[in-house]
């Protein structure tokens, strides 16, 4: 419910608190944001797209079916005992951040999401998320060192923002592909690769602030029918990148089910 986060949250344009007023969202010196129909509200100052309505279903689509249950139930091993909130940074549908708080029956949930398809997923994704449009890139209308918990999985981040939202003694989640996720459908489809020191880059840019104090390498095999690897597919990257068509042709060519590996590094920091 967006009410639960309010208090975790300030004005994007002047910082100050705000309060539920009806349809809308307003702060004390009169700046005032629209609730959406489908209950999140959008604090981006200007306009930021990610991941489009299709990318989102294939997403919700593909993480149903359970297909990453053991990145998710990293996630919550990493994420601890939770209480206050827990603020999930590029949320998508939502799915990480729900099975964190199936977890912790205290804690409220904030789902900052740039995608308006995503944002609308997320806010219904479980009933003590509030969904809010914030752009990773740039300033978090979040109060400083307000939040227990961030969860960052696949998702772009700011590393000073990340600093100054998570509170004293609070944690940070990151999950991050392997050189080895997916390889074997990167290779056979053609799609985009992930830099071999990728999670090397985020501790760096993360440190001195916050520092390394878990690290989980979950690798996993899958199978999946062809419908599950355009899937995949689609909800990632490389939907930008692969022409449909293309695509469906060499999904069709692979044996069924595909069977391939995922590798991800699910990481802990701490606030010094
Ligand atoms: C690869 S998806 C991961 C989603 C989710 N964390 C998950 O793993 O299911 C990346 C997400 O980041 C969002 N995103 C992209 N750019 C963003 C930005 N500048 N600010 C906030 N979210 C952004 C996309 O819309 C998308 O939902
Ligand atoms: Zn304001």
């Amino acid at each position: 419910m967006l009410a639960d986060v309010l208090p975790y949250l300030g004005c994007p344009h002047c910082g100050a608190a705000l309060t539920l007023a009806g349809p809308a969202v307003r702060c004390a010196t009169g700046h005032g944001f629209d609730v959406a129909r489908q209950g999140y509200v959008n604090l981006v100052p200007g306009k930021v797209s990610g991941d489009s309505a299709d990318m989102v279903a294939a997403r919700a689509d593909f993480l149903g079916k359970g297909h990453y249950a053991p990145i998710t139930r990293a996630v919550v091993a990493a994420a601890g005992e939770v209480r206050g909130c827990v603020a999930d940074l590029g949320a998508g549908t939502g799915h990480y951040l729900a099975a964190v708080l199936d977890a912790a029956p205290d804690a409220v949930g904030l789902a900052l999401e740039v995608a308006k398809p995503a944002l609308r997923w997320a806010a219904r994704a479980h009933p003590r998320i509030g969904a809010v449009g914030a752009d990773a890139w740039g300033a978090l209308p979040v109060r400083g060192r307000a939040i227990s918990v961030v969860l960052n999985v696949f998702a772009p981040r700011n590393p000073a923002e990340l600093n100054r939202i998570v509170a004293a003694g609070g944690r940070l989640v990151v999950v991050t592909p392997t050189e080895d996720h997916l390889a074997a459908l990167v290779a056979a489809l053609d799609l985009l690769t992930v830099a071999p020191d990728k999670a090397q880059q985020v501790t760096a840019r993360l440190t001195p602030h916050l520092r390394p104090s878990t690290q989980d390498l979950v690798e996993f095999g899958i199978e999946l029918s062809h419908q599950d690897v355009l899937s995949l597919v689609g909800m990632g990257p490389s939907a930008w990148h692969v022409g449909v068509a293309t695509l469906r042709e060499r999904v069709a060519a692979l044996p069924e089910p595909v069977r391939i590996t995922a590798s991800v590094l699910v990481t802990g920091y701490r606030r010094a």
